[in-house]
């Protein structure tokens, strides 16, 4: 793919050779298990939710299909945004334990295993084929500053959805159509509390903390796609960064969206979050999520476009939040072999079109077949092809969801937005804290997006 906006330029970059590549993946696929190899694979990921269990049930049966004597174990280890999964993965990993494989997200979240020479090089499963196929913005997150690749992404999941309950705003008169603004996001809100009529008194929908934060994340972004930009680069770092104002009124406006939430977030799920839209008493009408939440709708047997519909989160119609799902090799595993034919499926059309109509992302390769995808995921590609060409239209890697900036700024970072969310900090304290810990990991930041 020609790279367009998203252009991010590692601190080291190497030059590999892909001469023998082709031939690398004929070997993965073709070659039978080295003897003493047990045929088996240990897959760890935290898709447990009804959606997310369903997609990658399908993606290990393209998996047993091909190779149907192999003994496969998923560790599943519940816990929305992998921040359970990914403690246990630290663990085992510095204990010289490594699981085969496992679920993390593309970009910065991998690279302490990297740093610590954890990781295997997979520059095999990145054949030619799979590079043309891969958008430059994703492919670029799946390499080390060495210029390796050492993640393969399986999903692209949109990061700035507003999940609406179709019928509610149809029958309070709501046109979803004019909320691109946030005044008249608010304006929708105080309308369903003052109608009372569907039983909605908090109208958006927040689960736990990351999911506040992810919120946050989205209104950031609808502020302008400069200053997510200076955010990600680690150049909000003090009250006098150029873009510290709108690191500001970002943080206002979300205030302000608090005012609308359901008390009980700290202690929901994602997927519990989503539940109170569902039903046939639902108790909110909107919720700020990736588009994961299609899953959730899918298995309610909800229809896009009938009982569920979405919009940009104000003032990002024009943005796509880019959210990266991929899997790992990390060195001296028990099952090397399985673990390469599991990254080619993982990397292979058809195991990514049966994975991602159940999951709610799109596919991260854009030869796609798009008859599998519902209503949903076919408007997303639509809108990812059209961002993707336009000089107008941005796409931004999501923080929370490990891409967008260092690790150890997000695990601090998040709990910031808990406490702007509970009201225990004002928004003032939070963008001051915010931009102070951008200062505290300056040196973690080595990549300059230019989105
Ligand atoms: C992941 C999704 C997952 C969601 C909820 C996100 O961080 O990228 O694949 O469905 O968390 O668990």
């Amino acid at each position: 793919m020609e790279p367009k906006k998203q252009t991010i330029i590692f601190v080291l970059i190497a030059v590999i050779s892909t001469a023998g590549i082709v031939a690398g993946v004929t070997y993965v696929i073709m070659a039978p298990t080295p003897e003493g190899e047990v045929d088996a694979l240990e897959i760890y990921h935290w898709w447990t939710s009804g959606g997310e269990a369903a997609a990658i049930t399908a993606l290990v049966d393209e998996f047993i299909t091909l190779y149907p004597d192999t003994t496969v174990q998923q560790v599943q280890i519940a816990g929305g945004g992998g921040f359970e999964m990914r403690v246990k993965i630290k663990t085992l990993m510095l204990a010289g334990q490594p699981p085969d494989t496992f679920q993390i997200h593309n970009g910065y979240e991998w690279k302490i295993f990297y740093d610590a020479g954890l990781l295997d090089n997979i520059d095999n499963i990145w054949t030619t084929e799979l590079k043309a196929a891969v958008p430059d913005v994703v492919e670029d997150i799946s390499k080390g500053p060495d210029g390796h690749y050492y993640s393969v992404p399986v999903n692209i999941h949109r990061s700035n959805v507003m999940w609406y309950n179709a019928k509610v705003l149809q029958y309070n008169a709501i046109d979803p159509a004019t909320l691109t603004t946030w005044p008249a996001f608010w304006a929708a809100c105080d309308k369903l509390i003052a109608n009372g009529t569907s039983g909605i008194t908090n109208p958006v929908a927040m689960g736990e903390q990351w999911t506040a934060a992810h919120a946050f994340e989205q209104v950031l972004a609808s502020v302008g796609i400069d200053t997510y930009e200076a955010w990600i680069n680690g150049d909000i770092d003090s009250v006098s960064a150029t873009h510290y104002a709108d690191l500001l009124t970002a943080c206002e406006i979300y205030e302000n969206l608090t005012d609308y939430i359901n008390s009980d977030w700290a202690v929901l799920s994602w997927d519990s979050a989503i539940a109170k839209l569902i039903g046939a008493s639902p108790t909110a009408a909107f919720s700020i999520m990736g588009d994961w939440a299609n899953g959730e709708f899918f298995q309610a047997g909800w229809t896009h476009g009938v009982e569920y519909d979405t919009i940009g989160v104000p003032g990002t119609g024009n943005m796509y939040g880019l959210v990266v799902d991929c899997f790992e090799k990390p060195k001296n595993i028990p099952h090397p072999t399985n673990v390469n034919r599991w990254l080619a499926v993982v990397a292979s059309k058809d195991g990514q079109d049966a994975f991602n109509p159940l999951k709610g992302s799109i596919s991260a390769r854009t030869d796609a077949n798009v008859t599998k995808y519902g209503p949903y995921q076919t408007s997303a590609i639509t809108d990812f092809n059209a961002i993707d060409i336009s000089p107008t239209s941005y796409m931004f890697p999501s923080v929370v969801h490990g891409s967008g900036a260092p690790e150890a700024f997000n695990s601090d970072f998040i709990p910031l937005i808990g406490a702007l969310t509970s009201g225990a900090a004002t928004a003032t304290a939070t963008a001051t804290a915010i931009a102070a810990l951008a200062s505290t990991y300056a040196s973690d930041f080595i990549k300059v997006w230019s989105l």
